[in-house]
Parts: structure tokens; C-alpha cells; sequence
């Protein structure tokens, strides 16, 4: 993860890289930090606080300059504390020639480290980014370009790099292999950065940076040179980034507008969905679903339970064998590869570097069918596949994904419809009768987020609790493991979720009066089969908070909570049911207190491995 962004101009660009920190908080926010190359010497500035508080730091320094870099951290080596914040320098802080900062992991770092430390330099950080910066100086051969090139030789593992120098006061070079990293092409100014948002209102002229690019930023001018040193030249592009600075309006964290957002993001990803068609997911779709005979998905997190949810819906729709695999698993193993897979990323970002990698393994073993679901349009994944649907959830604050999921779980059951059409399994009726269900989502979604005021009353029983037990049974069983995986991430609190007859085979012994259990009851075939599932937690004294619908037929009593759905949705009812548990997650959070956007140790898109 960690964000990057630098600039060489003819103006104090300080605000830019303000700006831009602020723009790529997602990517991490343990720590942060500013070098500027300032009257002939490099001085820095660093905080463990969020951008606002290096700004005021930066503000109250009077720091400003011409050329620099800024980073945002996500710790991987080393706590996030001051003395591990990016920009590191190099030899020394007081003879600081070199300043550095880095996104990715070196694997060789401990290797390096110890040659350094033979040649004479001192570290004082754990990072594995100091030794690049110490790298990039003791090579150092008064052309940074040149230098940069060779010192990334020695390097294994990934990373985006923005380096300048001392001597040499109006250039910055960058480099990349692994880790995402775009050029920004200005008027007499050039700029670097991870993603084109962190530079929105600033240029819109973009140069997605290619595998082992390394590239030289001087004033008016850059030059790009591939893996192999030759000179290139990469297309730039005109991107309208979105800046992400939505107003809050009248909520209180971005996690609960985005929560609200719901009803009309799933209506825009719609928007334009007249009728089931294979080319709602690229030109040559058809062609495609034609052709393949099975489905992988590959995916992390929440994008990884929406992959699940669909294996449910293609596989009992469309009749197509369907795999869901973690990206960061499948990436590593020996699996059996078939050509006649459609292979289907989800992701939010587009840039989940184990989705990448997991992409690009399942082509290396020969399936070239390629179809993502993503939120980012201009994202490395979208570029990546042949065939895309882009949802329209718009940008996604919260760390903790909510609209992304819904909007990704109305894609993918367009394309449950799609490839029931494409094997002829989808008659003229259902096609009518899905489109019906799915144009009434918005309504119905919001008739769910008005149980507000309900589930606040459970969420201050569940802010008392450090354990949590979630159930579900068939297309709920991934709404469980989702509505868990939001409790956990924003408020702290331990929480598991099963398939509910999995209970009885070892977690049935975690369940005294002290364990919240909820559980996702619609009124469909398992209904009944959970009750008995039901009964088995309330024998053990555990507490009961029931997610039913309107006409499930469970009633509050000891230790039984209701909250009833509105209206039952048949195949679509994950899509309601996990709004309710976004609520419970979000106001537990709230009453505890946490950080809800900025949960610890998290970050928005996960760019390393
Ligand atoms: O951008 P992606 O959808 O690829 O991200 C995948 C996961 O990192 C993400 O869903 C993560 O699990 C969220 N924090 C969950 O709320």
C-alpha cells in the first residue's frame, strides 16, 4: 500500500503534496511525511498523526520548495512510528543527499541491509525502504537517472519508488515494478504519484507508468525508459479523477453515507439495463460466454464474499460450475487449470495487488478469459481484462467496503442472467420477472435502512460484547461471513460466522449467555432447517439477534431479538439483508467509539502483497 506523490515545478508545491497525501489516504494512514529540496539542503517533515496535523506542522515550519516528495504509510517493516515515516535520507539526517520514499515489500531487503551496514551506513529504521534510500546514495554517480536505474537492478520484490537529490535540484525519478505508479504531465511542471485522484485539479494528463519503467521528472520535460533501459514513450491520456472529497452532508462518517448511498448507487450500476445482453460486459462478450464451460473467481475480502454469493446464484441460475478462490492463496497454488474457465476478478479498486497477481497466474496457466467486475475505471484491472462491467458505487471513503459490495453483487447477478441467457436457460418470463426484482432494489433497500433506529438499540448490547457469532444459511452463509468481517474491521470486536448447521461441529462450544449470535433468517427453503439451528444456541443460553423477513415466522421472546426485513427477495435478498448488518456493524462501532472510516491497521486498497 502507501501512497506516493512528488513534483518538480517552478512554484512552492507544498500544497500539492498536501493535497495529494490527503487524496491517497486510503492507501494507508499509519504515518506521514514531506522532503522539499530547500535553499541547497533537504529537510523533511514527518507525522504519526493524519496529513491535517503534518500540514499544520509543515504550516507552522514555513516549509516550502520547489521540488519534492510526500508519502503516506501503511507499516509493513517497522511500527508505524516517526523514525520509520517516509521520506527516509540518506547517508545521514544531517548530511541528507538522497530522500526516498516507497510503496511495496523488498524481499532482498535484510540482504542489502547487511552490505550496507559493512560499507559504513547507519540505519534508524526497521523499514525495508532505507535501504533503497542508502542503496540509491552509495551508488550514486552524479546522475540520478542513471543511478536509479542501476541501483533498482539490485532490487527484488515490489515497489513504486520516488527519489531526488541534493545535488541535482530540480529533477525527481521514479520507478516501478509491482506497485502501481502514474506520471503526471504539467505545464513546465511534472508530477508522480500512486493514483491520478492524488493529483486531480492539478493535471489531468496521465501516464500510466508500465512494469520496470523507470522515469525522469525535470521541469518541462520527462523521459520514460523500460525494464531494459531503453527509451520509450508511454501514451499520455486526459483522466477526469474523481478527487473523492465528498461532503459528508448530514452524516457523520463516510461509512454510514455510503451505507445511505445504497439504494441509488445499485439504481446508477442499473442505470441503462434494458434487457439481459452479453455485451453489457464488453463487445466481444458473447463470443466469450460462448465459449467457457466454467467460472473462477478470484478475490480478497469483501470482493471475495461477493464472489461467493454468486457462485450460488450462477450455479443454480445459469448452471455453469463455478470456483471462488482467495486471490492470495490461488496466486500460490497448484491448481488445475481448464481453458474454457471465464475467469472473474471483483474488485473495488482495481488495484489489490493479490487480485492482480492472481489475474495474471490464472492467464500464465493458459486462460485468457478475462471479465472483472470493478468500481475504477481507469484501474490496473480494468486494463488488464478483456472484458469489464463497471460499477457505479462512485468513490468508496470508508475504509470498510459497503456500497462497492451491493453494487458488485447487482453486477453479478447480471451476469448470472447473462450466462443463464447465453446456455439458453433464461426464458423470456424470468429475464422479465429478474429485471422487475432488480429495478425494485432501490425501494426495497431503502424500506431495509429504514430499520435504523431498530438496530441501534442491538448495536449498544453489541458494544458491550468482545465476541461475536454470525450465521447463515445457503446465498445468507457469505452475508454472514461479510456482516462478521464488517464488525470486526470497525469496531474491534471478535466476530465469526458460519454456515448455521456447521454449529453443531465445534462452535456450539464457544455459545454461554455472554455470545451475541446473529443470525440471517429469510423465509426460503433452509427457514426451518435454521430454526432447529436456533434452538440449539438458545439450549446453550446464547443470545439470539434475528435478521427475518416479514413473513418468517419467528417471534421475539427470551433471548430471541427481531428485527423483521420488510419484504422477502428471493435470490436477491443478500443484497438487503447485508445493509441491516452494515447498520449493526457501523452503530457498534460508533458506541465503542473507533475510528470508523480509518479503522487501525487497515487501508483502503491493499497494493502489496
Ligand atoms: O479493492 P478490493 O475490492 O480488491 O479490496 C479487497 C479487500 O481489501 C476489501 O474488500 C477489504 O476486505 C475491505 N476493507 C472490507 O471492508
Amino acid at each position: 500500500m502507501c501512497g506516493i506523490v512528488g513534483a518538480v515545478a517552478q512554484r512552492n508545491i507544498t500544497p500539492i503534496l498536501i493535497e495529494g497525501l490527503k487524496r491517497l489516504e486510503y492507501r494507508g494512514y499509519d504515518s506521514c511525511g514531506v522532503a522539499l529540496h530547500v535553499n541547497g539542503k533537504l529537510q523533511r517533515s514527518r507525522s504519526t498523526s493524519r496529513v491535517a496535523d503534518l500540514e499544520t506542522q509543515m504550516g507552522n515550519a514555513s516549509l516550502e520548495g520547489f521540488t519534492g516528495i510526500a508519502h503516506t504509510r501503511w507499516a509493513t517493516h517497522g511500527a508505524p512510528l516517526s523514525h520509520n515515516a517516509h521520506p527516509h535520507f540518506s547517508p545521514t539526517e544531517e548530511l541528507a543527499r538522497i530522500a526516498l520514499v516507497h510503496n511495496g515489500i523488498i524481499e532482498n531487503h535484510d540482504e542489502l541491509r547487511a552490505e550496507l551496514t559493512a560499507l559504513g551506513y547507519v540505519f534508524t529504521s526497521q523499514t525495508d525502504t532505507e535501504v533503497i534510500a542508502h542503496l540509491v546514495d552509495h551508488m550514486y554517480n552524479g546522475d540520478l537517472f542513471d543511478t536509479v536505474q542501476q541501483a533498482v537492478k539490485r532490487l527484488h520484490g515490489a515497489y513504486a519508488i520516488a527519489v531526488f537529490c541534493r545535488e541535482e535540484p530540480h529533477r525527481v525519478v521514479a520507478a516501478r515494478q509491482g506497485s502501481p505508479l502514474i506520471v503526471g504531465v504539467g505545464q513546465g511542471e511534472n508530477f508522480v504519484a500512486s493514483d491520478a485522484m492524488a493529483l486531480a485539479g492539478t493535471t489531468d494528463q496521465i501516464i500510466y507508468l508500465e512494469e520496470g519503467d523507470v522515469v525522469d521528472l525535470q521541469l518541462g520535460r520527462y523521459w520514460i525508459v523500460d525494464i531494459d533501459g531503453r527509451p520509450v514513450t508511454r501514451e499520455v491520456k486526459t483522466v477526469h479523477a474523481h478527487t473523492g472529497a465528498a461532503e459528508l452532508g448530514p452524516y457523520r462518517h463516510y461509512m454510514q453515507k455510503e451505507i445511505f448511498e445504497q439504494p441509488r448507487v445499485i439504481g446508477d450500476t442499473l442505470e441503462g439495463v434494458t434487457g439481459i445482453m452479453p455485451e453489457l460486459f464488453g463487445d466481444n462478450a458473447y463470443k466469450v460466454f460462448k465459449q467457457i464451460d466454467r467460472v473462477l473467481i478470484l478475490a480478497c475480502g469483501t470482493s471475495y464474499y461477493a464472489g461467493l454469493t454468486a457462485k450460488y446464484w450462477i450455479e443454480s441460475v445459469a448452471k455453469v460450475p463455478v470456483n471462488v478462490e482467495i486471490a492470495s492463496e490461488y496466486r500460490y497454488r497448484d491448481s488445475v487449470p481448464h481453458p474454457n474457465t471465464l475467469v472473474v476478478t471483483i474488485t473495488q479498486s482495481g488495484e489489490t495487488a493479490d487480485t492482480l497477481a492472481a489475474l495474471k497466474h490464472a492467464r500464465s496457466l493458459g486462460m485468457q478469459h478475462t471479465l472483472t467486475i470493478c468500481n475504477v475505471a481507469t484501474s490496473a484491472m480494468v486494463r488488464e481484462c478483456a472484458l469489464a462491467y463497471i460499477t457505479r458505487a462512485g468513490v468508496e471513503v470508508g475504509v470498510a467496503s459497503t456500497k462497492a459490495f451491493t453494487t458488485q453483487l447487482a453486477a453479478l447477478f447480471l451476469l448470472t442472467l447473462t450466462l443463464a441467457q447465453v446456455n439458453g436457460r433464461l426464458s423470456d418470463d424470468e429475464e422479465a420477472m429478474y429485471l422487475k426484482q432488480m429495478r425494485h432494489l432501490p425501494v426495497a433497500l431503502a424500506a431495509v435502512l429504514a430499520l435504523e433506529p431498530q438496530i441501534m438499540a442491538w448495536a449498544d448490547d453489541f458494544a458491550r460484547k468482545e465476541n461475536a457469532l454470525f450465521l447463515g444459511r445457503g446465498i445468507h452463509y457469505p452475508i454472514a461471513l461479510e456482516g462478521a468481517l464488517k464488525l470486526k474491521e470497525i469496531s474491534y470486536i471478535h466476530a465469526e460466522a458460519y454456515p448455521a448447521g456447521e454449529l453443531k461441529h465445534g462452535p456450539l462450544a464457544l455459545v454461554t449467555e455472554e455470545m451475541p449470535v446473529v443470525t440471517i433468517a429469510p423465509n426460503d427453503a433452509l427457514l426451518e432447517k435454521l430454526k432447529s439451528n436456533m434452538q440449539e444456541v438458545r439450549a446453550r443460553g446464547g443470545q439470539l439477534y434475528v435478521f427475518a423477513d416479514v413473513d418468517s415466522r419467528i417471534t421475539s421472546g427470551d433471548g430471541v431479538h427481531v428485527i423483521r426485513l420488510p419484504e422477502h427477495y428471493g435470490l436477491l435478498s443478500p443484497i438487503l439483508h447485508v445493509a441491516a448488518l452494515q447498520l449493526l456493524a457501523y452503530h457498534t462501532a460508533l458506541a465503542r467509539g473507533t475510528d470508523v472510516d480509518k479503522p487501525r491497521n487497515l487501508a483502503k486498497s491493499v497494493t502489496v502483497e
